[in-house]
Parts: structure tokens; sequence; C-alpha cells
């Protein structure tokens, strides 16, 4: 029998509250991710791979949200039934999170050791000298050059690469199980988003870590993870291998998403994008959400949401008429 996963995260459904009610963001979300592994979640701008992220640590506003179902259980504990001071607990310390814009997270009156140092003290509760060493050590563990001399530098003085550095420093600082990557090189140009994935995927092997790697960049993805879970207007859609989702994506929006990134031998010419538009959560769709966007609909499609069907060993699919299409073939 395969071993528990790390994470699993199991028909969860987040819901806000709006003027009117409350505003279901996410529906039926189930991930695995296993000891070590890297899963990417990926989808457009507004699919709910953010909201997913933040309800694994609880950061949403607990009075505006509502989880009416699901768990989210990680090392076997569900992590929604759990007090604060376990979620203390694991937050930093057993997951650790990281976010596109360093900036709003680095705190601009105190240096980069100083920060580093506070969040060690604060889950290790090291001396100041030891916190202070073990922060130069991260920073070049983090490949900044000049470590010493930048660890008293303030935020304001890094590029952005070296600040999103200076945040995969604290967020390994404790050695965490789970880091959740919420579009970590969105923000950066392209040079420095190869170097900080390369980074990250160095980093997971040497600490034997797990990572959710978020994008709204198939390509960023498929570099980086083992596995993909494409979202679309708050669902999974298709989940399977990196390998097997390029070989045979089933979903209609998993094929447009990959006709979208480009091509290093081709032209931008043929760069496409999906037409029409991603639909709000306040948006009331009976079938398929997709469904106004699909160059495959059917009318079943529009009469009620399709299941998550197995397309393969370990591929599924959210898409019945294409599922059938293609039969029995092998994940
Ligand atoms: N706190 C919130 N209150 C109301 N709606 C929200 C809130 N957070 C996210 N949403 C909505 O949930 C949907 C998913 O958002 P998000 O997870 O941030 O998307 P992504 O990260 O994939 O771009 C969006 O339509 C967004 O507007
Ligand atoms: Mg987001």
């Amino acid at each position: 029998m395969a071993a528990l996963p790390l994470l699993a995260i199991r028909d969860l459904t987040v819901q806000f509250r709006v003027d009117a009610g409350w505003l279901t963001a996410i529906e039926g979300v189930s991930i695995d991710i296993a000891e070590g592994d890297c899963v990417g979640v990926v989808g457009e701008s507004g699919s709910g791979k953010s909201v997913t992220a933040l309800s694994i640590l609880r950061l949403h506003d607990r009075a505006a949200t509502r989880i009416p179902q699901g768990s989210i259980s990680f090392q076997g504990v569900d992590l929604l039934k759990s007090s604060d001071r376990a979620l203390r607990r694991i937050r930093g310390r057993e997951i650790a999170m990281i976010f596109q814009d360093p900036m709003s997270s680095l705190n601009p009156v105190l240096t980069i050791s100083e920060q580093i140092s506070e969040t060690l003290r604060q889950h290790q509760d090291m001396p100041e000298a030891a916190a202070r060493r073990r922060a130069v050590e991260l920073l070049d563990l983090v490949r900044i050059p000049d470590a010493r001399r930048r660890a008293d530098d303030y935020p304001h003085r890094l590029s952005g690469g070296m600040r999103q550095r200076v945040m995969i420093a604290m967020a390994i600082a404790c050695r965490p199980r789970l880091l959740i990557a919420d579009e970590p090189t969105t923000a950066l140009d392209v040079t420095i988003q190869a170097q900080i994935l390369e980074l990250l995927r160095d980093l997971r092997h040497e600490l034997g870590m797990s990572v959710m790697l978020i994008s709204h960049d198939l390509g960023v993805i498929a570099e980086f993870a083992q596995s993909v879970v494409v979202m679309y207007a708050g669902r999974v859609v298709e989940q399977a291998p990196v390998a097997t989702l390029f070989r045979r994506p089933v979903h209609p929006y998993t094929a447009g998403l990959m006709a979208a990134v480009p091509k290093l031998d081709g032209d931008a010419a043929r760069l496409r994008t999906i037409p029409g538009r991603i639909p709000g959560p306040q948006e009331n769709i009976r079938g398929c959400r997709f469904a106004p966007r699909c160059d495959f609909v059917q009318e079943a499609c529009r009469q009620a949401p399709p299941p998550l069907q197995l397309a393969g060993a370990l591929h599924s699919v959210r898409c019945p008429p294409r599922v059938v299409l293609f039969g029995n073939a092998d994940g």
C-alpha cells in the first residue's frame, strides 16, 4: 500500500462573505502531495490557486470565510480541526510559504539578518549570536553573494531576485517539511525567474522537503514539478504526472493552456491564448464552468458539472465527453 501523503487536501470548499451572502471561491478541491514531491498548481488568474494555498495554513480572515466541507490532512492531522496554537506551531516550522511580492513580506526597518534571526528566535528559541550566524549560513545557502556583508543590508538595497532569495532563506530557516510557493517568480524577469526555480529545485533535494508550486505559467510547472493540478474557476479540472499531461492533455482547458506556452524553437506568433474569460465566483453556471469557452462543448456539459473521472492510472479529468473519446488509454 502506498504511504500516506504528507499533505492531503480532500473535497475542499471555501466561501467568502459578500454583501449578498456567501461566494464559493473554490469547490471540491482535492490535492495530494507526497513526501519529497513537487506538485504544480496551474491556472489563469482567478482560478482559486491562492485561496487553496492560504487555506492550508488558514490564513484567510476567519470572520469572512466559511469552509462548509473538506479536510486538509498534514502528517495525518486535519489542519481544519487544529487549534490556533497547533497551527502557529506548524506555520513556518513545518509548513512555510513564499509569495509573489517579497517586499510586502519584508520589514523595511530591519536588516536582512535581523529578520531572519527574528524568525529563528521565534520558532527555535535561539540566542542572538547563534541566530545571526545561522542567518548568514542561510543567506549562503540561498546563494546570496558575499552573504556576511549582505546580512547587514536593508531590504530596499536588494534587487527583486535577491529579496526573493531572502524570503526563501526565511522560509527554509526551520527546515519545513512543505514549502508552498505562490507565484514566487511572477514578478521577476525571465533569467532571474530561472535562477530562483533552480535554487528551489536544489533546496528541495538538499533539504528533502515537499513543494507546492503555484503558477499561472504551465511552462514553469513543467520545468519544475513532478505532477500537475490544473485549476479552473475554483475547481480542479485535470490532474496528472507532468509527462502524462504533456503527452495527452484531456481537458480542453489544459490543451488551451499548453498552446499558450511559448515554444523556444517556435515563433512568438504561434502563441495562442484561450478566447473569452474566466467566470467569477459570483457567476451562476449550472454545468461545466469552462463550457462557455469550450470548442468541444456538448449539451450535457451545460446541464451539470462533469464529475472527476479517471483517464489513466494517475490521471483524472473533469470532462466526460473527451474521456470517453480517449477510453482506456493508460496514464
Ligand atoms: N477574501 C476574498 N473575498 C472574496 N473573494 C475572494 C477573496 N479571495 C479570493 N477571492 C476570489 O476567489 C477567486 C479565486 O481567487 P484566487 O485564489 O486569488 O485566484 P488565483 O490565485 O488563482 O489567481 C477569485 O475570483 C477571487 O476574486
Ligand atoms: Mg494567486
